[in-house]
């Protein structure tokens, strides 16, 4: 294994289109500060790196459609996002944006340089125009029909209904999503960044030299350079984004998947400033990018790239791409509202941004999709967070105080259970730097909470509110070493579990921490004073799970009422057929539940003749059918009979069919007697 000096880590650069949901969190966020939080722990010289993604169309397509600028946009976002980050304790040591100063320079001039060198192909192609706009329409500019699957509502990037990827101008009767007219075809040239060069040395880098990479990134790596890799596009005609530095280009800008990872460097440059050189350029530096899987192919092959064109820069080291993560068993998703979003947790559930940090961190996607439920939340809240974790460090520090006043007594000789246990927390403190050092976090997590495990089982063993009743020295030793060992869970939870880790150093009358220090037993002093004991975690209540799931189903629900389209109009009928339907207006006297039925209702109706009995099968639209006595309804008066569940069904009732496939009974708008003719 190669020796490295320092580390910088980079995060994808979010998109300042929306705000950040947990599926970001836990594919690339949480990870990456779990990762530097204890690179920092061991003392190690290490940069975390963030900001926000604010080029692209869909950003200018959110603007256009909000009628303000792409400006107002992602400044709007970059806030919410950037105040997400903060609240969960994400340890970015900066926190930049690709529309600053400092990115617009770097990721110009990064552009220049490759151009002098003659490191682009300039090709003309044909794009579709929309006159009227007087401009090239991007990808997501232009909707039509899908050539594969016949999908009218295709866009040019790719078709939701089938999943196919598109270009545009394979679109069937394409339209611009602008004027809404049919565009033309006009040549364009654009730079073209030739992956082709590479793709020898891209293959000596990744497949021989980084079999190390995880799985699925290798494997996504060596199918795309087995394909082999074409020219790229890196300018596009577009007036959101940083101009392309060169004569004759005006109107074009650098497509945002060029100018995004530059943002990397720019914002290591807003922070050290030309120190920056030692973080990009030092062989001894170790980059790593964290990402989710649908950035894979843009930092093993794109940007590695451009910064082999440039020829100056260290390539990263390793991209520990996660999967995905769903919520409910649904692909988590910005458009349609189906996600849980940070901002909005951190208002709905204030100060418990290490319960959320915790239940991605056990649920990572880490080798494969992965799902996120309410219901698994609040069982690893209450039956981890509280039942094992908490309650160890409670009873410790409850005891001590009970005991000994809340002064740490001085430990005795150690017996068994104390080596036991000083043993088993130093083999995981092994196992833990193992999995941490290969970024596997979960099984790290998982390790953490088997010490705490460990601790209850101690003190269910050594059972001091029992030995304190005959021996203090005794009970002295026992609390110490209980007292040890939540100071050694304060160090191995905090890249996890940041806020508890310091609450506890607090608690516990420390201050600095580090990873060396775990698998000590003479962390706190005898003598120290040990703060009250305050509760870690605290229980998570059904009701405030059960309105996150309602929130979703409400969400569900807007989905359906958004994509419900009325049925299709059915096949022309003559006046004497229609004429053939005899429907009435009647009032209802009864309505009730058909006993041992669940779908029929049966109506009683005063039909301006007399009364009949019809029966309904829309038992599961109305709880309470009593709501529908004294209205007046229509219904059907020469349906053929039937006989049901052994009741006769004298005509039909008439409802409407909502789109979640409840119904609701219809009436006259206005008084109309009982028994008149509807035509
Ligand atoms: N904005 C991109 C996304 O959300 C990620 C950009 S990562 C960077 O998928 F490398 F380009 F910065
Ligand atoms: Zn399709």
């Amino acid at each position: 294994m190669k020796e490295f000096k320092r580390t910088l880590i980079t995060t994808a650069l979010p998109y300042a289109n929306g705000p950040v949901h947990i599926g970001h969190l836990a594919g690339v966020y949480v990870p990456a500060d779990i990762y530097a939080r204890y690179l920092r722990l061991k003392g190690e010289e290490v940069l975390m790196i963030g900001g926000s993604d604010e080029h692209g169309v869909p950003i200018t397509i959110k603007a256009k459609n909000e009628g303000v600028t792409p400006q107002d946009i992602v400044d709007r976002y970059h806030k919410i996002i950037k105040d997400s980050f903060d609240g969960l304790g994400i340890s970015f040591d900066v926190y930049g944006r690709t529309t600053s100063d400092t990115h617009r320079k770097t990721a110009s001039d990064f552009f220049k340089k490759l151009y002098e060198k003659g490191e682009f192909i300039e090709k003309a192609s044909m794009q579709l125009y929309d006159e009227e706009a007087g401009q090239f329409l991007a990808d997501r500019y232009v909707t039509g029909t899908c050539p594969h699957c016949g999908n009218e509502h295709a866009y040019g990037d790719q078709c939701e209904a089938c999943g196919t990827s598109l270009n545009a101008t394979d679109l069937i009767n394409p339209k611009s999503a602008i004027t809404g007219n049919t565009p033309i075809l006009k040549e364009t040239t654009h730079f073209y960044l030739p992956l082709d060069k590479w793709q020898s040395r891209l293959e000596e880098w990744i497949l021989k030299d980084h079999k190390e990479w995880k799985s699925n990134v290798y494997g996504q790596c060596k199918s795309w350079l087995e394909m082999g890799l074409q020219p790229r596009a890196v300018s596009r005609d577009l007036d959101w984004g940083i101009p392309v530095p060169v004569e004759g280009a005006e109107g074009k800008v650098l497509y945002v998947w060029f100018d995004a990872p530059i943002g990397y460097i720019s914002n290591t440059i807003d922070l050290v400033g030309e120190d920056y050189t030692k973080w990009w350029k030092d062989p001894e530096t170790r980059m790593l990018h964290f990402i989710g899987k649908d950035n894979i192919v843009f930092h093993c092959i794109v940007f590695p790239s451009m910064l082999m064109a440039d020829g100056t820069y260290n390539l990263p080291d390793n991209v520990p791409a996660n999967e995905f993560l769903n919520l409910e068993d649904d692909k988590i998703s910005t458009s349609r509202n189906w996600a849980v979003w940070v901002h909005e947790y951190l208002e709905e559930f204030p100060g418990k941004q290490d319960v959320l940090r915790y239940v991605l961190t056990a649920n990572a996607p880490e080798t494969k999709d992965n799902n996120f439920t309410w219901k698994d939340f609040q069982m690893r809240n209450n039956s981890e967070l509280v039942a094992i974790l908490g309650n160890f460090v409670n009873r410790a520090v409850v005891l001590t105080h009970k005991y000994f006043n809340g002064v740490l007594p001085e430990a005795g000789n150690l017996t068994e259970a104390e080596e036991k246990l000083i043993e088993e927390i130093r083999n995981l403190k092994k196992e833990m730097s193992e999995a941490l050092d290969t970024f596997h976090f979960r099984e790290a997590l998982r390790l953490a909470m088997d010490m705490a495990r460990a601790g209850n089982k101690y003190l269910q063993e050594t059972e001091p509110w029992k030995v304190a009743k005959t021996d203090m020295a005794r009970t002295a030793t026992i609390l110490n070493t209980a007292i040890q060992t939540c100071a050694n869970l304060s160090i191995a939870f905090e890249p996890f579990l940041p806020f508890m880790s310091a609450k506890l150093v607090k608690m516990l009358g420390g201050d600095k921490i580090s990873w060396d220090m775990l698998g000590c037993f003479d962390l706190v002093p005898t003598g120290a004073k040990i703060g009250e004991p305050e509760l870690l975690f605290e229980k998570i209540e059904d009701s405030a799970v059960e309105a996150q799931v309602q929130k979703l189903l409400d969400t569900k629900k807007a989905n359906e009422l958004k994509a419900w389209k009325p049925e299709p109009v059915k096949e022309d009928v003559d006046f004497e057929t229609f004429e053939k339907v005899d429907i009435r207006v009647g009032k209802v006297l009864e309505c009730s539940k058909v006993k041992k039925s669940k779908k029929l209702l049966q109506f009683l109706i005063e039909d301006g003749m007399g009364t009949r009995t019809i029966l309904s099968g829309i038992a599961q639209s109305y709880e309470d059918p009593s709501v529908l006595v004294g209205k007046e309804i229509c219904f059907v008066a020469n349906f053929a009979p039937r006989k049901m569940m052994g009741i006769e069904s004298q005509g039909m009732i008439m409802s409407a069919v909502n789109p979640d496939g409840t119904l609701t009974v219809i009436g006259p708008t206005g008084p109309v007697q009982p028994g008149a003719q509807v035509g």
